[in-house]
């Protein structure tokens, strides 16, 4: 970063310091676009908006999508600035249940014939399909496909926050929801987890026909242009993507030595899939107190965040999201024997 901004600063920097209120610099757009088609989210460069992170790609659709009182579907647990913002616009926000394989498509179109019934269809559906935070779910082949014929039949936007979408350690990446449907579908990606959040720099692409409503609904006068340079300097001289390998590797290595302290920690009281990718594992509590969990966890000096904090309805669920990648390997090898040790205390069936 120092040296592309260092070169970048030698050139002429009229525009490259001045506001940048457009979909943003064409070069870091068009090298979007490309990244895009490989996420098989085909779009060209006119489609590419560059946002404040993805959670200004959030807000931006928000106010440009939403008019009060209008029904958004989310996943029933969700990332909870997305759902904050969705109902600072005025969204009626409406959740519909998971399973292990995402977003459960029969109670969506359940949910879909119901508010159909009632006059109020949704204007657009919220989903993190990919290494779903906080479940690390993946939203199954054939639901993708049922999801792009319900938005066609119901005629909602499909929101994908992509966010954690270029981080997989095992299998195949699941790419975007727009190789389904590029007309209906909106795809968001972020630089701040492949890159550095203090950058908040992302990138939206979206039908034609919605982009300059989206580009309209920006009111800040526009993310750092300056930047906007640095990260297309990155990727065209290659360095975001061996950066990319890098990090991928990285965090693999963290995520294989936490599910290992887990499985030797706290097998006893709680349960946790492998996630295939993503920052976090979900661990799910079997017979464990909440209310001593959180207490004897503090105790422990953990900081937890609790299923609750991502339950749209406020529900109470016995699981915690375990971050692994920003801890140092010592520090996340001793956090799972300090959670294991507060498992077992909180454990009802423990003596
Ligand atoms: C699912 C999800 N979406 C969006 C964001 C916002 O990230 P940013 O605005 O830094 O891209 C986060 C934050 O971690 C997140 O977990």
């Amino acid at each position: 970063m120092q040296r592309v901004l260092n070169d970048l600063l030698e050139g002429p920097t009229d525009e490259l310091l001045n506001y940048r209120r457009d979909r943003g610099d064409p070069r870091l757009r068009s090298l979007i676009a490309k990244r895009a088609v490989h996420l098989g989210a085909d779009a060209d460069e006119q489609e590419v908006v560059i946002t404040g992170a993805s959670s200004g790609a959030i807000s931006q659709l928000a106010y440009a999508l939403v008019d009060p009182g209008d029904k958004v579907i989310v996943e029933e647990l969700s990332y909870p600035g997305a759902v904050a913002t969705l109902r600072q616009a005025g969204a009626d926000v409406v959740s519909v249940q998971m399973d292990a394989d995402g977003l459960d498509v029969v109670r969506l179109e359940a949910a879909l014939v119901e508010l159909d019934r009632q006059g109020t269809p949704p204007k657009a559906l919220y989903t993190i399909a990919n290494n779903h935070s906080p479940t690390t779910t993946n939203l199954a082949a054939d639901r993708r496909r049922t999801l792009a014929d319900l938005a066609d039949r119901f005629q909602f936007i499909i929101i994908q926050d992509d966010t954690y979408g270029e981080f997989w350690y095992d299998g195949e990446p699941l790419g975007s929801l727009r190789r389904f449907d590029t007309e209906r579908t909106v795809h968001i990606g972020s630089f701040s987890k492949t890159l550095a959040p203090a950058l908040r720099l992302g990138w939206l692409v979206a039908p034609a026909s919605l982009t300059d409503v989206i580009q309209r609904s920006r009111t800040d006068l526009g993310t750092s242009g300056l930047l906007q340079a640095v990260v297309a300097s990155l990727m065209a001289d290659g360095s975001f993507d061996s950066h990319l390998e890098q990090i991928i590797a990285f965090y693999k290595e963290k995520r294989d030595l936490v599910l290992s302290t887990l499985d030797e920690h706290c097998s006893e009281f709680a349960r946790w899939e492998t996630p295939p990718g993503g920052f976090f594992v979900w661990v799910v509590m079997d017979g464990v107190d909440l209310t001593d969990f959180e207490r004897y966890a503090a105790d422990e000096g953990v900081c937890v965040l609790l299923g609750s904090h991502f339950d749209v309805r406020g529900g109470s669920i016995p699981a915690f999201r375990l971050g692994f990648t920003e801890l140092s390997e010592e520090h996340l090898v001793e956090s799972a024997i300090r959670l294991g040790r507060a498992l077992r205390r909180s454990g009802r069936t423990s003596p």
